[in-house]
C-alpha cells in the first residue's frame, strides 16, 4: 500500500509537472514565488535591521536581503522567458501576508519598545521567515524536479540556484531565533509561527485551487483516500484503487464524475 506521504508527493510531483507543461500557468506560478520575494518591498516592518542584537546578525540580515532580491531577477527573467507577463499580486494573495494573517505576532517595532521586546519581536520575525522559507523550499524541490521536463532550460537553472538560497534561509532562521531566546520561549516562538503556516497552507492552497480546479473538492466527497487512489490509478501512477477495509472504492456515481474531472 502507498505511504500516505508518497501518496502526497506522487500528486504534487504530477501537479508541478502539469504546471510547467502550461507556460501560461507556470508563468502564473513563478509570479507566486516571485511576489513573495518582492514582498519585504511592500511592507515597512520585514528586515528590522536597528533591531539586529549584534552585527554578524546584522551581516546575515544584509546578505539574506540581497538573496531575495537576487531571487526577483532570477524569477522575472525565468517568467519573460516563458514569454508570460511579470505580474504584481495583490497583497492578500501573497504568501508571507498569507501566514501573517494567521498569527498576531508583529515585527513592527516601537520608539517604546524596550530590548528585550525588541528581541522579542525580532525572534517572531525570525520564527515567521523560517517557516516560510521551509515551505517555499519543500515547493521548490518539487518545482525544480517539474522544470528539467521543460522544453524552456532558463527556469530549471533559475529556480535550482534560488534554491540553494532559501535551503540555507531555512536553517539560519532556526539558529537566530534559538540564538535570541532562552531555549523554552524560542521552542513556543517557533511552535507559534509552525502553526500560523500550516493554517496558512490551506488557506493559500484553497484559494489557489479550489476556484478553478473542480477535482481537488470530489476527492473529498467520500472517505480519504478513495478517491485520491481512483484519480491514481486512472492515470497510471498506482496499480489498484482498491483501500484497506473498511473502505473499499469510490461509488459509481463519484467515479463518473471523476472521470469528467479528470478529462477537462
Ligand atoms: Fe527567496
Ligand atoms: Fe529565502
Amino acid at each position: 500500500m502507498l505511504h500516505p506521504g508518497r501518496l502526497v508527493d506522487t500528486v504534487k510531483r504530477r501537479l508541478h509537472r502539469d504546471i510547467v507543461a502550461d507556460p501560461l500557468l507556470h508563468g502564473l506560478v513563478l509570479n507566486l514565488y516571485m511576489n513573495g520575494e518582492r514582498y519585504p518591498h511592500r511592507v515597512n516592518d520585514y528586515f528590522p535591521l536597528a533591531a539586529a542584537t549584534d552585527v554578524q546578525i546584522e551581516q546575515l540580515m544584509r546578505r539574506h536581503m540581497a538573496e531575495e532580491d537576487r531571487h526577483i531577477s532570477l524569477y522575472c527573467r525565468a517568467i519573460q522567458k516563458l514569454d508570460q507577463p511579470v505580474l504584481e499580486l495583490p497583497l492578500p494573495d501573497v504568501y508571507n501576508e498569507v501566514i501573517r494573517s494567521h498569527t498576531s505576532a508583529t515585527f513592527a517595532m516601537s520608539a517604546s519598545d524596550d530590548a528585550d521586546a525588541r528581541r522579542l519581536k525580532l525572534a517572531h520575525f525570525f520564527g515567521h521567515l523560517h517557516f516560510l522559507e521551509k515551505r517555499i523550499a519543500r515547493s521548490l524541490e518539487f518545482h525544480v524536479d517539474a522544470c528539467a521536463h521543460a522544453v524552456c532550460p532558463y527556469p530549471e537553472k533559475a529556480v535550482a540556484a534560488v534554491l540553494r538560497d532559501e535551503l540555507r534561509h531555512v536553517s539560519y532562521t532556526r539558529d537566530v531565533v534559538r540564538h535570541l531566546l532562552p531555549a523554552r520561549q524560542a521552542g513556543h516562538v517557533l511552535a507559534l509561527h509552525a502553526c500560523a503556516e500550516r493554517r496558512a497552507n490551506l488557506d493559500f492552497s484553497s484559494r489557489q485551487f479550489y476556484a478553478d480546479e473542480p477535482l481537488v473538492p470530489l476527492l473529498f466527497k467520500e472517505p480519504n483516500p478513495m478517491p485520491i487512489k481512483h484519480c491514481l490509478s486512472r492515470q497510471g501512477l498506482i496499480g489498484s484503487p482498491e483501500c484497506r477495509l473498511p473502505l473499499t472504492r469510490v461509488s459509481e456515481a463519484l467515479a463518473a464524475e471523476l472521470e469528467r474531472a479528470l478529462a477537462r
